[in-house]
């Protein structure tokens, strides 16, 4: 039998443990606040964006959303994350990604106070996440990791291979998975766009976690019988139905779910953990700025 792995539950109790963090810090007089910061007019990226401010909602805590015009100058957004900087009811402070391709990416990560960072994406904070000594994990490896121990799998000594190498999620995934420590110590392979023969690598992996946005690149005869599939994937694909899309993962799923022994679905599996660890870092980052 294999195991399907319910982000969607234990998404649900680490916002369940975050309200009692969160009732803790309003009766010190602080409320958490998170900021998102949407320059785009995307459809996918103002979904995720309603969702993260919806779930603020939830647990009690602050939500400030800005918009701001996709075609205006870059200077307005970097005027807007000065401002939030500067707002002592914001503690953390989200831009959703991609920005425009008129704004420097690195350089709005690079505005956005480090303490503030809720992404973790700023290059201290990546520093720090690679020393070992991280203050802000990337909201997705930090719920991929939550739910490997929700459902005990070892990681210790286990043959992972992490497809996609991007900023967001592969590269932290990859080096968290290699640190001494619980839900760390894996052997860990990082596979690419120039990977030569993926199949290789996946098929003699324990756990495999597919973070590369293609459609359900890994199917079941890629995987090891038993193995822990991760699919971080959440890609639009036409079809015939209201929406005129679906969502598909990075893993064909009936093929794989067929051989893994756990497997996370899309949608529910991965995506509310991401929500997750957002609120959860942003109340770490309400408990140390008020210190
Ligand atoms: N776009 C896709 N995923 C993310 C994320 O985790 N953070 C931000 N800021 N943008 C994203």
């Amino acid at each position: 039998m294999t195991t399907i792995i319910d982000g969607r539950e234990v998404a649900a109790t680490v916002r369940s443990e975050l309200v009692a963090s969160v009732d803790t810090l309003k009766e010190q007089g602080v409320t958490p606040g998170l900021a998102t910061v949407l320059m785009s007019d995307d459809g996918a990226s103002e979904t995720y964006v309603s969702m993260k401010q919806r779930d603020c909602e939830e647990v009690g805590m602050n939500g400030i959303h800005v918009e701001i015009d996709p075609d205006a100058p870059a200077k307005e957004l970097f005027e807007t994350i000065a401002d939030l900087n500067a707002d002592s009811d914001v503690h953390g402070i989200l831009v959703q990604l991609p920005v425009p391709d008129h704004v420097d990416k690195r350089a709005v990560v690079e505005a956005i106070d480090p303490k503030k960072d809720v992404d973790g994406f700023h290059p201290k904070n990546v520093g720090k996440l690679v020393a070992g000594n991280a203050q802000f994990k990337p909201c997705t490896p930090h719920g991929v990791q939550k739910l490997l121990e929700a459902y005990d799998i070892e990681t210790e000594g286990a043959d992972a291979v992490v497809i996609g190498r991007s900023d967001i999620v592969g590269k932290p995934m990859a080096n968290l998975l290699i640190q001494k420590g619980p839900l760390g110590n894996a052997t860990t392979t990082v596979c690419h766009s120039r990977t030569t023969d993926l199949k290789a690598k996946t098929e003699t992996a324990d756990i495999v976690i597919a973070a590369v946005g293609v459609p359900e690149l890994v199917d079941g005869s890629m995987l090891k019988p038993g193995a822990t599939v991760i699919d971080v994937g959440v890609n639009r694909v036409d079809a015939d139905t209201e929406k005129g899309y679906k969502l598909v993962g990075d893993v064909e799923y009936e093929s794989a779910e067929a051989v893994a022994g756990a497997i996370t679905p899309v949608p529910g599996g991965v995506g509310p953990m991401t929500r997750a660890m957002l609120l959860y870092n942003t109340v770490v980052a309400a408990s140390e700025q008020t210190e």
